[in-house]
């Protein structure tokens, strides 16, 4: 048996001070539709999602609604698992920072990089900014205010630890300019770059007095204090191979199972924890560093910054209430590029709806089932010479494999959908009824088969996409199977013998909004 590759990706874990929105679910989405890709081409994919539950903001929400901090935890954690159930995601695991293994792990790693030296304990006084939980220097901060929220900065002095992060400044440039893909957009990556070329970087305070801060890890060798929220956050990616993954099915590619990650998707504004502070601590543990991190753009709201000050927080559950599910994957990674701002509004979304999904796709598949009830009794005949389809639906392979390896999700779906308009075309030239008119049952048989065998294989196509949607399609077209266990290189094959299929038309693929 040939070894079974390895696949590790992961979305931010996400704080349970607040209920999931459309950002959350953003990454979610596509961290999803890569894992299910990837399991379709044979990889032992481990796909992780969780929650971060310590820090100061956690610790605020919880005080806010008159609950401990791990009662409100525990009660947060719902929205984001059933959200998750109710857009079909395949998380393999689901980490809390509140996990006992998690715990045990951080405080295990604390302890390492403190023997080693990596730690140290100093008197620091230094402008804080509580709701980002992080310390500025005086030259950061703009009019006594945080450069990243705008709120006012305190000024605070005490004693604290300290992770040596300034060692690794070099290093990171290095790794990151012989890595060309490690830190993606280019656009990011050159952020990053820029933030380690323009300034020394700063050692870490990775601890808080427990006094100020109780809800968190207490660091191993110092009990009075606990460990900095994102120090606990970033270890989760490791932490959580060690107790919720199942041991890769051997024989396996990676050495050692799943470290280090293939990708970790995260929202641009996090990008120098990611690619700062998390490579550093990985380099100072003497650990391999994740392939690639991949930070996405930011939604606006019809066209307005997204806030709940202003109300206009998306809650994803009440878009696929109204839109359907399928529906809003497509949205969200139809509409921008991966990597870039987009801005969600309904006009956009209906746009998308109507046209790609029902008018193009959806019209595909009924125009079809209708032809082959009409015209062969619902039975998909049998080929018999070659079709004009047939080279355009094997180009796909390659470019949907480029752009899902590159998570240019928007791109995969534009070639699919080339492959839909010229489908789609395809009946107008082919003119079906005027063959059958004419009494032409070879090239009527040929036009017919061609469709059918075209929508299975976009049907394959479009499932880490639009799960429900792709097994409609294949129920529909009267195959038995379902999406479980197939083989993505065979099923995107042309010329399966699908023909004496009885096909089944049911409801509407994409009602129109
Ligand atoms: N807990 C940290 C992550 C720790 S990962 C080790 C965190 N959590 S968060 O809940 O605040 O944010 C999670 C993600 O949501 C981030 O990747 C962020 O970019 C994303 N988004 C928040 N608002 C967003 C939009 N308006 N649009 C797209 N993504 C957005 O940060």
């Amino acid at each position: 048996m040939p070894p079974k590759k390895t696949f590790y990706v992961t979305t931010p874990i996400y704080y349970v001070n607040d209920v999931p929105h459309i950002g959350h679910a953003y990454t979610t989405i596509a961290v999803d539709c890569i894992a299910r890709y990837k399991r379709l081409k044979g990889y032992d994919v481990f796909f992780l999602t969780g929650t971060d539950e310590h820090g100061q903001k956690v610790e605020k929400a919880a005080r806010d609604r008159r609950k401990t901090p791990q009662g409100h935890a525990d009660l947060m954690v719902g929205n984001f698992k059933n959200l998750w159930k109710a857009l079909n995601i395949t998380n393999d695991a689901f980490i809390r920072t509140t996990d006992d293994e998690h715990k045990k792990i951080v405080r295990e790693m604390l302890q390492k990089l403190w023997d080693k030296g990596e730690i140290e304990k100093r008197s620091y006084s230094g402008m804080y900014c509580t709701p980002c939980e992080r310390f500025w220097t005086d030259k950061d901060v703009v009019n006594g205010n945080c450069p990243d929220c705008k709120r006012p900065v305190e000024h605070i002095e005490e004693e604290n630890y300290f992770f040596l992060m300034s060692k690794y400044q070099n290093r990171l440039i290095e790794h990151i300019e012989k890595n060309p893909s490690f830190i993606l957009p280019d656009m990011r990556k050159n952020e990053a770059l820029g933030f380690l070329k323009n300034r020394t970087l700063g050692d870490l305070c990775i601890s808080r007095p427990k006094a100020r801060l109780a809800w968190g890890i207490p660091l191993p060798f110092d009990e009075n204090y606990t460990t900095y929220v994102w120090f606990d956050a970033l270890l989760n990616y490791y932490s959580a191979t060690k107790y919720l993954a199942p041991p890769p099915v051997p024989p396996f590619i990676k050495e050692g199972g799943l470290w280090p990650a293939d990708h970790h998707l995260i929202g641009k504004d996090i990008l120098t924890t990611h690619a700062v502070y998390w490579p550093s601590m990985l380099m100072a543990l003497g650990m391999d560093l994740p392939k690639n991190i991949f930070a996405h753009g930011w939604w606006t709201v019809e066209g307005q910054k997204m806030s709940k000050s202003r109300g206009n927080v998306v809650d994803p559950n009440e878009i696929i209430d109204k839109y359907g599910i399928d529906q809003f994957r497509y949205f969200l990674m139809r509409e921008v590029p991966f990597g870039l701002d987009g801005d969600f509004s309904v006009h956009a979304l209906k746009g998308r709806i109507n046209g790609d999904l029902a008018n193009d796709l959806g019209n595909l598949l009924s125009r079809t089932l209708t032809m082959i009830e009409k015209y062969c009794d619902g039975i998909i005949p049998g080929r018999t010479e070659p079709s004009s389809l047939k080279p355009l639906v094997f180009n796909l392979q390659s470019h949907v494999d480029n752009h899902m390896r590159n998570l240019q999700f928007h791109m995969a779906l534009l070639e699919i959908w080339s492959v839909v308009s010229a489908a789609n075309k395809y009946i107008e030239e082919a003119a079906p009824w005027k063959v059958y008119k004419d009494g032409d049952k070879t090239k009527l048989n040929n036009i017919l088969y061609s469709l059918a065998e075209t929508l299975r294989i976009i049907a394959v196509y479009i499932y880490p996409f639009m799960p429900s949607a792709a097994e409609k399609i294949w129920q529909q077209l009267g195959l038995k199977k379902g999406f479980d266990g197939i083989i993505f290189d065979k099923e995107t094959e042309w010329g399966q013998d699908i023909s004496g299929t009885k096909v089944c038309k049911g409801e509407v693929l994409f009602p129109k909004v």
